[in-house]
């Protein structure tokens, strides 16, 4: 790969996608779209950087999805789901014991092993939630790892990655080598693509946002942005959960840390300035009411 071509695709992913590449990650590049130039029948990078420059949506698009890291496990790092069980859902359930409405968005859900295990979480509480309005919004930059998060199929290694034996009896199928989640669970959770650098103001005021493992990728300025969005994005007395290498400490304070819950933060209420950013169309809410067991 040429400099300048090395150049002009780290400007295109911090541009679509945030990615922030230091300037000696020609290997990580290389390794993810030497395999991509094959699968468009093109002989290197450098055609496919052409490809880009001569308007290629659809080779942009493929490059960029290329680029993510889609790294996820069922429970990932236990301890955020703990949080959600124990501390975030008692207050939430007293907080809106009139009226029984709870509103979660995944922020890069990637597919979907978050969402779902949110999903089986609520499950779990049974009578706790019957008859609340219970949405779970798992969004994520790449239309590929949504379709695998809608179909909500896995293998035998991803449901043997941080998933305890007994939610899979409990809340899968299996289908010859394959397993799929229920579909009362998987009907819990709304998909749809949404880039975190454009405008979420339309998708409403959530109790709980996990944004887990994807700021990470960022630089400080985008985080900020983004965490100032996200602020907006949060009801008062909601609930902003964050990935393990994640924090808001240092970059702003419109989110608060909990004390003693490590990745669980709260609105402050303190004002960040407008951010202005390009516009996405509304989402179709899609609820699922809660029957008690
Ligand atoms: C490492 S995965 C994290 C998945 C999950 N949150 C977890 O912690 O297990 C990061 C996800 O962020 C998504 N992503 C990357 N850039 C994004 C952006 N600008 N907007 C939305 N999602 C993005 C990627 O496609 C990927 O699926």
């Amino acid at each position: 790969m040429t400099p300048p071509d090395y150049e002009y695709l780290r400007k295109l992913l911090k541009d679509r996608s945030g990615l922030d590449l230091s300037a000696d990650k020609q290997y990580l590049i290389e390794s993810r779209l030497l395999p991509l130039s094959r699968k468009c029948g093109l002989p290197g990078i450098g055609e496919l950087v052409q490809k880009m420059k001569g308007g290629s949506a659809d080779v942009t698009t493929q490059v960029v999805e290329a680029m993510t890291t889609n790294e996820t496990f069922f429970f990932r790092d236990k301890v955020p789901f703990d949080h959600f069980r124990d501390s975030i859902m008692p207050e939430i359930l007293q907080a809106r014991a009139s009226r029984k409405t709870l509103r979660v968005w995944c922020a890069a859900g990637s597919t979907g092993q978050e969402p779902y295990s949110l999903a089986m979480c609520l499950k779990e509480m049974g009578a706790a939630l019957a008859g609340w309005r219970v949405e779970i919004l798992a969004t994520d930059l790449s239309q590929e790892v949504l379709e695998k998060s809608r179909a909500g199929i896995y293998s035998q290694f991803e449901v043997q990655r941080g998933l305890p034996i007994q939610m899979l009896v409990k809340y899968f199928k299996q289908t010859g080598e394959l397993w799929q989640v229920n579909a009362d669970v998987r009907a819990m959770v709304q998909h749809r693509q949404l880039n975190l650098l454009h405008d979420f103001s339309q998708l409403g005021v959530f109790d709980v946002i996990f944004c887990r493992n994807v700021l990470i990728y960022f630089d400080q300025d985008t985080k900020i942005n983004i965490f100032n969005r996200l602020a907006k994005t949060t009801e008062p007395d909601g609930f902003l959960v964050l990935g393990a290498a994640e924090t808001v400490v240092g970059l702003t304070d419109v989110f608060k840390p909990y004390p003693e819950r490590r990745g669980l933060y709260r609105p402050s209420g303190a004002r960040a300035a407008p951010a202005r950013m390009p516009a996405i169309g509304a989402a179709a809410p899609k609820v699922a009411m809660m029957a008690g067991r």
